[in-house]
């Protein structure tokens, strides 16, 4: 089936079409097209992304992808129009809902309407098309399962144990910051531009890990739960502490790279030692935070030793696209679940 889907829960505008088959056992996805237009340096001067700019972009850009997603909409023929519903900005969540209601009232009118979670759509991610890994059968047989799913994102770190596809339990999450946004905020303490986390990303590769030994709050404790704001407070404290050097190219690589160390350590400390805990037969990697290549390959590498099966979504479906909420509303809808179509800023997992 084909299903048109649409993201607006935060500050990229994307719209997807994706051929969707397979059942629940075998899902595969086919992009057949994507756009994702990012608003992020409009909200770089702001530090942060700031709902109702995000708001009027995501209006004035929803018409403009469509229409360059296809001149002729009604030769699209989705089966399903999806759409975020949460979590995310209100604001920002109704121009996605409001423009899915209409486009399918006046080009649509056979089409189902599905309201997507948009941290199930990151939790997907990985079943999207991608070159030269296991085929998507595989994900989904009894070798995949129990798998550990962890989901990191801007506004979410949550640590899953997943029976199969689709039933899962929460083994742990945040107790304060999100790990993307101890990135965002650490990024903005050192002087670098939002979003801090692919800026902090590069500065660290330059930088020596171990040149600070930042602390790796709760990561010893026996559950499952994440702090990140006692880290980020520390690197607060060392910048204060070493103004004199903070302006220096090197001191900002250095605290970069010691804070991520501490971050992915952290992350995949609590993840493999789930693992172990829970037997699981792979990790699954989600969220935007995914896209960091330290956390990628350490996971990875843990994996591998572990020798579980290790899942990231390809490069593409990292952070925010419309292309997982279509994966996401095929799974859904293969298992007979609605959604209320209308926001729901605080929907979980
Ligand atoms: O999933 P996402 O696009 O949006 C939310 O649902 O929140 O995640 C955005 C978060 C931001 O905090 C951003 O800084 C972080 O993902 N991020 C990264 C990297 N790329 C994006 N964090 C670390 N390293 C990266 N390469
Ligand atoms: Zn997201």
């Amino acid at each position: 089936m084909k299903i048109l889907s649409i993201e607006t829960s935060c500050d990229e505008t994307s719209i997807a079409l994706v051929e969707a088959g397979g059942g629940i056992k075998a899902p595969r996805f086919k992009v057949l097209k994507h756009i994702v237009s990012s608003q992020k340096a409009l909200h770089a001067p702001f530090g942060g992304v700031v709902p109702n700019i995000a708001k009027r972009e995501h209006l004035k850009n929803l018409p403009i992808i469509f229409n360059t997603l296809s001149p002729k909409p009604h030769s699209l023929n989705p089966d399903i129009v999806a759409v975020t519903v949460g979590p995310g900005l209100e604001p920002a969540l109704w121009t996605g809902v409001n423009f899915a209601k209409e486009i399918r009232k006046k080009f649509f009118p056979k089409a189902k309407l599905v309201g997507v979670n948009h941290m199930e759509g990151h939790l997907y991610s990985f079943l999207l098309e991608q070159k030269g890994i296991k085929s998507k059968t595989q994900m989904t047989n009894a070798k995949t399962y129990p798998a550990i799913g962890l989901v990191v994102s801007g506004g979410h770190t949550i640590l899953l144990l997943m029976k199969s596809l689709t039933e899962w339990k929460k083994l742990g999450e945040t107790r304060d910051d999100a790990v993307g946004e101890a990135f965002d905020k650490v990024a903005r303490m050192l002087g670098l531009p939002y979003p801090g986390g692919p800026e902090i990303q590069k500065a660290a590769a330059l930088g020596d890990a171990a040149s600070v030994i930042f602390p790796r709050p709760m990561m010893k404790d026996k559950n499952y739960d994440f702090s990140f704001s006692g880290l980020k407070t520390s690197v607060l404290y060392y910048i204060r502490d070493h103004e004199e050097q903070s302006k220096n190219k090197h001191f900002v690589e250095d605290v970069a790279a010691s804070f991520q160390a501490a971050a992915v350590e952290t992350l995949v400390y609590k993840t493999t030692r789930a693992a172990q805990a829970f037997k699981a037969k792979s990790i699954i990697l989600a969220g935007g935070v995914a896209a960091n290549r330290s956390l990628r390959e350490t996971l990875r590498g843990a994996s591998k030793k572990l020798n579980v099966d290790f899942f990231a979504p390809p490069m593409a479906y990292n952070t925010d696209n419309a292309a997982m909420i279509a994966a996401a509303a095929y799974i859904q809808t293969l298992k007979k679940k609605n959604r209320r179509i209308t926001a729901q800023a605080n929907l979980t997992l």
